[in-house]
């Protein structure tokens, strides 16, 4: 139980761990390149170390020196069997990802398995495509997790993606380097590109035609550097308390800003946040640089479903900054929360009724009209690391004091949470 009183101001200057995204691919692809990746800054997250055992469990080689970690890539066909399931715990993107590439790889069996959100995480979506390409994948019945993956030779595929999902479309990518031909994925709306940009960086040649992204198969990847941004998702929370707090001022350092990423940024200025950000000059394939928020006064937007993609993990802080705007806020197209670590929607409105906030829940989304009083009182994390932390700062602007159940895991995604927030807090 964590305990968050009202607090005065927030100020000063701070980092955040290691983009997670980025860290997962960085991990997945070194281990099937050709030669030795660096990478620094890795997330220390929970979910980034589900893979990093993961692909130590597949026989990868994989040693932490400081701040870096050093892998030893086999190439593609390098992985050995693994005698025991491989525990993706938490991880969506671990799972997925992985599928794509043990889909095609010619020992017998894989077995992933997860806690008891990813055991209840749609699969279909992966398993679906892998098998037009070839593959042969069982499930639980509805396409749940234990996924029994017995690999193949696949051929590739254009794939009309019917929801735009970074995870698929990178899985699809991911098996395409096994195929022999152009494997095309077209989703929706564009999604995170970070599979696309780092692909390049090992060496790939990556064809992006507005939502559509092809490789040319059989490919090879060469091992690379990489050095991972912070993670714009984690300073979401640090920027929304910035903006809600009175007399805050913070800025966050070496952020990823990839605009698939900073969707809530740009909606946020569009609500009137004081918000101003410094691009470094880098050779990082990503662009990287710093973010300064003062306190300010919001207007509710109306969010259409295009946008969501680029804003999908921030939405339970979006709700939060939603309750202290001038005017109704609006969010629709976002049905794909309600298959997150939890259902999101539900989690966000059960939280802020449990607040005195009048919400109205849209299968798809949900209408705030602000600005609300927020009331201290006892919330759920529901076991969701980005519900934990949305009500952890929505706790900094409430009357009287908010308890948080289960807060541990917000090491999911930022296990120094609770320590980075104490560093800037003046109560
Ligand atoms: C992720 C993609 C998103 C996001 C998740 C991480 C990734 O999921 O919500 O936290 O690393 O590719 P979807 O692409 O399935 O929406």
């Amino acid at each position: 139980m964590q305990q968050i009183k009202h607090a005065n101001a927030i100020r000063g200057s701070i980092t955040v761990p290691g983009d997670k995204s980025i860290s997962h691919r960085a991990l997945l692809f070194a281990a099937i390149a050709e030669g030795k990746t660096i990478i620094h800054n890795l997330s220390s997250s929970a979910d980034v170390m589900s893979t990093l055992h993961c692909i130590r469990q597949l026989n990868i080689d994989a040693i932490v020196k400081n701040s870096e970690i050093e892998i030893e890539g086999t190439g593609k066909f390098g992985f050995k069997a693994s005698r025991h399931p491989l525990d993706c715990g938490n991880s969506g993107t671990t799972i997925r990802l992985l599928s794509g590439i043990l889909a095609a790889q010619p020992f017998t069996t894989s077995t992933l398995v997860g806690d008891e959100s990813l055991s209840k995480r749609p699969m279909k979506r992966v398993i679906e495509p892998l098998t037009k390409m070839g593959a042969h994948i069982s499930s639980e019945p509805g396409g749940f997790p234990p996924l029994v993956i017995h690999g193949q030779p696949l051929t590739p595929i254009s794939y009309q993606m019917p929801i735009a999902s970074a995870q698929v479309k990178s899985c699809v990518l991911l098996a395409g380097l096994y195929a022999t031909g152009t494997t095309t994925v077209i989703e929706p709306y564009p999604s995170r590109d970070h599979t696309e940009r780092m692909l390049r960086d090992f060496g790939l040649n990556v064809t992006t035609i507005n939502t559509s992204v092809s490789i040319e198969g059989p490919a090879k990847l060469f091992g690379s550097e990489v050095v991972v941004p912070g993670d714009i998702s984690s300073a979401a929370f640090f920027i929304a308390a910035a903006l809600m707090v009175p007399d805050s001022e913070v800025t966050i350092k070496n952020v990823c800003l990839n605009p698939t990423r900073t969707g809530l940024l740009d909606v946020l200025q569009r609500m009137g946040g004081n918000i101003s950000i410094r691009e470094y000059e880098t050779k990082s394939s990503e662009p990287i640089g710093e973010i300064r928020v003062t306190t300010s006064q919001l207007s509710g937007v109306e969010i259409s479903p295009d946008m969501i993609p680029k804003l999908i993990d921030e939405i339970p802080i979006l709700a939060v900054l939603a309750t202290q705007a001038q005017g109704k806020t609006i969010l629709s197209g976002a049905q794909e929360l309600r298959v997150k670590e939890s259902d999101r929607l539900r989690s966000i409105v059960t939280n802020l009724a449990a607040m005195g906030i009048e919400i109205e829940e849209l299968e798809d989304g949900f209408i705030i009209e602000g600005p609300q009083k927020l009331t201290g009182a006892s919330v759920d994390s529901f076991g969701d690391h980005r519900i934990a932390m949305a009500f952890s700062i929505a706790g900094l602007i409430s009357k009287g004091t908010t308890h948080i159940k289960d807060v541990d895991c917000v090491r999911i995604s930022m296990p120094n949470f609770y320590e980075t927030l104490a560093k800037i807090l003046i109560s």
